[in-house]
């Protein structure tokens, strides 16, 4: 029967990561998979989470079942992180889920059983992963104009003139912060005429918040969200824990759901531990309840934050002297925008032949649409990624 299977196209992301790891060169560089990477281009395990584990090892006594929508201390601490500690928490319910993927993945399961064939507005670019999740939960998808490659910058107007003739009901996916590939964030205002766009026309909003942390901090990440729960009556956001408590591999996130009421909260919550049973039956444990144990411990959660804060300003740190280094080479300021970008990732103006060549010639790993992960820009090397650049420009 496999004999009539067509062969796989491997995921491009995954696949960078795979053919890196293979590279013998000493001198290669990994701007590919989103992955913090530190000064030395290792990505240890957050010194609050290692004390956290030690502290789970120590203490558990069972590894009896939790159930579909796990922890339940857990999910109440990611809601507080999200949706801030003076949420409205009646209207709201979380599920945890197996990584921020999974999160997205249930969360589109469930409005495929709500609206049947919907439409899921994406924008251009987005994460090329979320095609295969919104597929396999077979929504429609559909894209709307976001970035502005020539300017570097969000074409808002453009944004919102596809997003005008959506029809009611439908699905937009939006990047709460960090947006991914592009780095390119809408302002604050710029928000606020989404959430009153989605408001007036009855668009359903549904948050990648993936990387809340890496672009202005953890309060002011989960601005856009916080907003929206204010002003719209349902929202649904995907989270993670694999970026900003390092745990990419532990599988450790949440669905998280706003309702009009208490009464719609738990209905909706009903119906996705229905469609978690279904399929996983129930999330991995270690991760979630390693997170929790971070949050809730006074010590480890500012040991958790401090360490954050400095991966945070570490990228940002990585984005000035990147700049610094091409202005220096290109004579002219083009690649000042990767500075007010955010978190882990900036778009090379970058052909699919010059990406090769930079993979074959120089051991430089970049994603094929030219997305480059700030934290693997190299600290002491950044003179021969700059001049490998310029080389193949
Ligand atoms: C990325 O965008 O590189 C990460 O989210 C890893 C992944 O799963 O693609």
């Amino acid at each position: 029967m496999f004999r009539s299977l067509p062969e796989s196209k491997p995921d491009a992301i995954l696949n960078l990561m795979t053919q890196f790891r293979a590279d013998p060169r000493t001198d290669k560089m990994d701007l590919g998979v989103g992955i913090y990477k530190d000064a030395n281009g290792n990505t240890p395990v957050m010194h609050a989470v290692k004390r956290a584990e030690k502290k789970l090892v120590d203490t558990q006594d069972t590894k009896a079942y939790v159930g579909p929508v796990g922890s339940r201390p857990f999910c109440d601490s990611i809601i507080a992180q999200v949706m801030g500690k003076d949420a409205d928490t009646d209207r709201i319910r979380a599920a945890q889920s197996a990584g921020g993927t999974g999160a997205l993945r249930i969360i589109a399961d469930l409005l495929k059983n709500l609206r049947g064939k919907a439409n899921i507005w994406v924008s251009d670019p987005t994460w090329p992963n979320h095609f295969p999740v919104f597929n396999a939960a077979q929504l429609n998808i559909e894209p709307y104009p976001y970035y502005d490659a020539q300017n570097s910058r969000v074409d808002f107007d453009a944004m919102m003139g596809t997003l005008g003739k959506a029809n009611k009901g439908d699905i937009v996916l939006l990047h709460g912060c960090c947006h991914n590939p592009t780095g390119a964030d809408l302002s604050q205002d710029q928000w606020r005429a989404v959430a009153e766009l989605c408001k007036t026309n009855q668009l359903f909003p549904f948050f990648d918040l993936a990387y809340q942390g890496f672009g202005d901090g953890l309060e002011n990440d989960a601005w856009s969200v916080r907003h929206f729960a204010q002003v719209l009556p349902e929202l649904a956001i995907a989270t993670s824990c694999s970026k900003n408590l390092g745990l990419y591999r532990e599988r450790a996130g949440a669905a998280i759901l706003v309702a009009e009421d208490a009464d719609n909260a738990d209905r909706a919550l009903g119906q996705l531990s229905i469609v978690i049973r279904s399929n996983y039956s129930m999330p991995p444990d270690h991760g979630a309840n390693t997170s929790h144990l971070v949050w809730s411990d006074p010590e480890l959660n500012k040991v958790w934050r401090d360490e954050l804060d400095s991966m945070r300003e570490r990228m940002t740190r990585l984005r000035s002297d990147f700049a610094e280094a091409m202005r220096k080479r290109s004579n002219s300021d083009q690649f000042d925008y990767i500075i007010g970008q955010k978190g882990m990732f900036s778009r090379l103006p970058l052909s699919t032949d010059q990406i090769e060549k930079l993979r074959s010639e120089h051991g430089i790993y970049i994603v094929g649409d030219g997305r480059i992960n700030i934290a693997g820009l190299p600290d002491a090397n950044m003179d021969a990624l700059a001049d490998a650049i310029m080389g193949v420009i």
